[in-house]
């Protein structure tokens, strides 16, 4: 079989860069192990695809150069997405922190993309797993470049576009194929790790928290310089919720800070944000109240009285606050601004959303997604070293980076 170019991966970006390629006049094939198209797509933003973000910038991002992902996301930016969206007249509502979802279906986006393949003569076959790759000794730039093993028979094609995603949720399909294949042509690959993943606190740490479980706060969640104020779930497991998540991602970024040898730090929880704690708790220094029922002005009930017996004294419990010293109401203060959990982990891959790390950027033009030293080899989508926070822009880089490489392939 000879193909222009073969797509492996039927996701959001193979399906974007397929279209856009036939679109180009080029033979091309896209290929997937699953039996659906699009399978992340549709059980994504809980069935209707959080698709983009009215404002993305590269500051959404994480990645080792966090100026590669900058020229995709400007030559296909979340505008464009959202004209292909409502040329095909799909219904869709902006949420908070400007998060577009379709208002019916993630179906739609996936019909989309379906039928705009189509229309650009892509052929499809799924259920279609990849044995092997080799490169093909050529000087013609018209000539095959890569015989590519798999179900079908042995597929030529001039441009190996790869669009297989990274590990989260395995059971769907994730596979580390790609980082497999940019290593067999000798691209460095940045460790894989679960991001946008709920955080698990280690059995000591857990389990003075195990009354609080099932309570959600509206709270700031920050690492180093990252600071997202969202909500966050005290779980039997550790910390979850959308500020927890996003903050994991930071979280599991230094791990390679130093090669990976730096020490772990804990994460931090403003439980009053925007509030100074230290000021509001003397507003109410002349009243009779206790702490636990004051805070419970401001935070769920029972976890204001489990947070305040964290806090190592039965008088921050028995007496009222009138009857705390300054040092006391300091403490209090201190640790309702900026309480710090250690996390222990995070509950890996199975619970993550994406994937932090991937094929390095250092290895691939941010104008073409080619591989610089493998002539037609493209990297496109979550394999990449690019990983968005919460909130549709992962999908964006999808869109983004499969646009861009459907130009060149
Ligand atoms: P994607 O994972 O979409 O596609 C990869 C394809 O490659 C799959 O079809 C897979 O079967 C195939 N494949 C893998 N290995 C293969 C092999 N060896 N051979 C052949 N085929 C192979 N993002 C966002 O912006 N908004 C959202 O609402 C959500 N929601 C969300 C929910 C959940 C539960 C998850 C897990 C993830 C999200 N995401 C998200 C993240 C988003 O889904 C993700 O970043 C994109 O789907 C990545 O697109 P890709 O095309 O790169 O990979």
């Amino acid at each position: 079989m000879l193909t222009d170019v073969l797509i492996i991966g039927a996701g959001a970006a193979g399906m974007m860069c397929a279209a856009q390629a036939g679109f180009r006049g080029r033979r091309v094939l896209l290929i997937d192990h699953g039996e659906k198209l699009g399978e992340r797509i549709r059980i994504s933003g809980g069935g209707r695809c959080n698709f983009t973000n009215r404002t993305v910038s590269p500051d959404n991002y994480l990645s080792q150069n966090p100026h590669f992902c900058r020229s995709a996301l400007a030559r296909f930016s979340q505008y464009d997405f959202i004209e292909m969206i409502e040329r095909r007249g799909i219904p869709y509502h902006e949420r908070e922190h400007g998060q577009l979802f379709c208002d019916e279906s993630a179906e739609d986006i996936i019909d989309m993309l379906r039928d705009a393949c189509d229309d650009a003569g892509v052929q499809r076959r799924m259920g279609c797993a990849v044995h092997s790759v080799t490169a093909l000794a050529t000087d013609d730039a018209a000539a095959p470049r890569f015989a590519v093993a798999t179900d079908l028979g042995t597929i030529r094609c001039q441009s190996l576009v790869v669009a297989t995603g990274g590990l989260a949720i395995p059971k769907i399909g994730a596979t580390p194929f790609g980082y497999k294949l940019a290593e067999q042509f000798g691209l460095p690959v940045i460790a894989p790790q679960p991001a946008l993943v709920p955080l698990a606190l280690a059995p000591e740490v857990l389990t003075p928290l195990k009354d609080m479980a099932g309570a959600t706060l509206d709270a700031r969640a920050q690492f180093d310089e990252a600071a997202f104020r969202e909500n966050v779930l005290i779980t039997h497991r550790g910390l979850s919720g959308p500020a927890i998540l996003q903050i994991s991602s930071y979280w599991q970024m230094q791990a390679y800070a130093r090669g990976g040898q730096e020490k772990r730090r804990p994460v931090s929880i403003d439980l009053m944000p925007g509030v100074d704690a230290a000021a509001w708790l003397c507003e109410h220094r002349q009243g009779r109240i206790h702490l636990p029922n004051l805070l419970a002005e401001r935070l769920p009930r029972r976890f204001a009285h489990e947070w305040c017996a964290l806090l190592g004294s039965e008088r921050f419990v028995s007496r009222p606050i009138g009857e705390l010293s300054n040092k006391e109401l300091q403490v209090v203060a201190e640790r309702l601004n900026g309480w710090t959990l250690m996390p222990a982990g995070t509950l890996g891959f199975a619970k993550a959303e994406v994937t932090l790390g991937g094929v390095s950027t250092d290895a691939l033009s941010s104008k073409t997604m080619a591989a610089k030293e493998v002539p037609g080899l493209y990297f496109i989508g979550e394999v990449v070293d690019v990983t968005g926070w919460l909130g549709g822009y992962n999908f964006q880089w999808a869109w983004s980076s499969g646009w861009v490489a459907g130009q060149f392939a």
